[in-house]
């Protein structure tokens, strides 16, 4: 009988210790009760005042399969990666200009961002990433050099070497090569992805295999048309189209291009980027932003662009959600682009393009043919299950 109950109790607590891993959707009361990849908050904005495990990681695409051309994955973006939330300016400032995300560029890395959207501006003669107000930067709207950011992408880079990273600025540098400058200036140029290697017609671009093995995994993209031949910075809407970012853009049922980009459904470009973040950030709006309507817009704007799912998903506060959120929409997107299934979960190496079976749950074998044996395998599952609820509960009855 002790023999029994000890069993009982050794068993109960690999059950418990199992079920104390908190999953997407689950109830928390801090981020460490929920497993990895997932953070515990409230979404007020959706009436979900209670505390849950929601996203903050998509699938690493290039986990999954391997050796697709760059453009048939989806990369989660970051919008104003550097004006984090809650801090001061470098010039020791308070900062008034409004804030877009809660962490560090590093962590943002860490937790599976890809692609970074950096504002760039002329400022006590160096390079800051910075808001403008009539188109000047100043102390109160300056958040930091840029090549602290870029540095960070550097260390990054170098201790993930089959990662990469796409970089797109919002240019407003007019000194003489100052982007050049800055990139080398923190060490990012060996990891340069050269724009002569960049499909100008509407081609596929290279294998990402490749692009790890020649160290090409920095892609960085400018406003600025003129700087692709002066400085070799791809012009950004020359190889991307993008949807109309802040409240335009996020007009149910319709996804125009921003005026600098083509039209969402013009195939010379390789590359489609889809913003939905409102004009002025709002940290408390985002988790409902992020969540449903992220996903139908996505859907809005693949069929705009010709149905082409986005190669990059671009959001403020990219962990807010009321439950999958941007990495859920990230893996949406990579599930079509990579395999055509609807999540990138489904996909496996090799499998069939568009032929989804649906991985069984666990580590379980999945059945083949409906041989008896396997039946009855998954017929006692359930039962065995419930006679150790069943052994337990009598465990704990004798104790109490
Ligand atoms: C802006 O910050 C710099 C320090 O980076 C300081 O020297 C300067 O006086 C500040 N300017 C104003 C207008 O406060
Ligand atoms: C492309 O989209 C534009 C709207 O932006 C539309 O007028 C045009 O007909 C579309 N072209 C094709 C080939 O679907
Ligand atoms: C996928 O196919 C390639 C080439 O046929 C092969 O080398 C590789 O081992 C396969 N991978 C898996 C996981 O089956």
């Amino acid at each position: 009988m002790q023999q029994l109950i000890s069993g009982l109790i050794i068993i109960s607590t690999l059950l418990f210790g199992f079920c104390s891993a908190v999953k997407l959707g689950q109830s928390c009361v801090k981020d460490s009760n929920c497993d990895s990849g997932l953070h515990c908050e409230t979404c007020l904005a959706n009436g979900n005042v209670r505390p849950r495990c929601t996203r903050i990681q998509p699938v690493n695409p290039t986990s999954k399969v391997k050796g697709l051309p760059f453009n048939r994955y989806s990369w989660l973006t970051t919008h104003n990666s550097f004006a984090r939330l809650g801090v001061r300016s470098a010039t020791g400032s308070l900062i008034l200009s409004p804030t877009n995300q809660q962490d560090s560029v590093t962590s943002q890395l860490n937790n599976g961002v890809r692609a970074l959207m950096l504002d760039m501006y002329d400022f006590q003669n160096d390079i800051w990433l910075c808001h403008s107000f009539g188109g000047q930067c100043y102390n109160y709207t300056a958040f930091q050099p840029a090549v602290n950011v870029l540095k960070e992408v550097g260390t990054f880079l170098e201790a993930n070497p089959s990662e990469i990273v796409t970089i797109i600025i919002e240019d407003y540098v007019t000194s003489p090569r100052g982007l050049s400058k800055v990139f080398d200036a923190a060490g990012l140029r060996k990891f340069w992805f050269p724009v002569s290697r960049m499909p100008k017609n509407g081609g596929n671009w290279p294998i990402v295999d490749d692009m790890i093995q020649k160290n090409q995994r920095l892609l960085v993209f400018t406003s600025k048309s003129a700087k692709e031949a002066s400085e070799g910075i791809a012009y950004q809407w020359r190889y991307m189209v993008e949807n109309q970012y802040g409240n335009g853009g996020m007009v149910a049922g319709s996804c125009p291009n921003r005026a600098e980009s083509p039209a969402m459904n013009v195939t010379s470009r390789s590359l489609v980027l889809v913003n939905y973040f409102p004009d002025r950030p709002d940290v408390t709006q985002a988790c409902k932003h992020n969540s449903a309507p992220l996903k139908s817009m996505m859907d809005r704007c693949y069929a705009a662009a010709g149905n082409r799912w986005p190669n990059f998903i671009a959001v403020d506060f990219y962990k807010r959600s009321d439950g999958g959120g941007a990495p859920e929409a990230s893996d949406v997107a990579n599930g079509h682009l990579v395999c055509g299934c609807g999540n990138i979960a489904i996909c496996r190496e090799n499998m069939t393009f568009g032929v989804c079976d649906i991985p069984e749950a666990g580590n379980a074998p999945a059945p083949k043919a409906a041989q008896d044996s396997s039946f009855a395998y998954w017929n006692t599952r359930p039962i065995q299950l419930k006679w150790l609820l069943g052994l337990i509960l009598v465990a704990f009855g004798l104790q109490l």
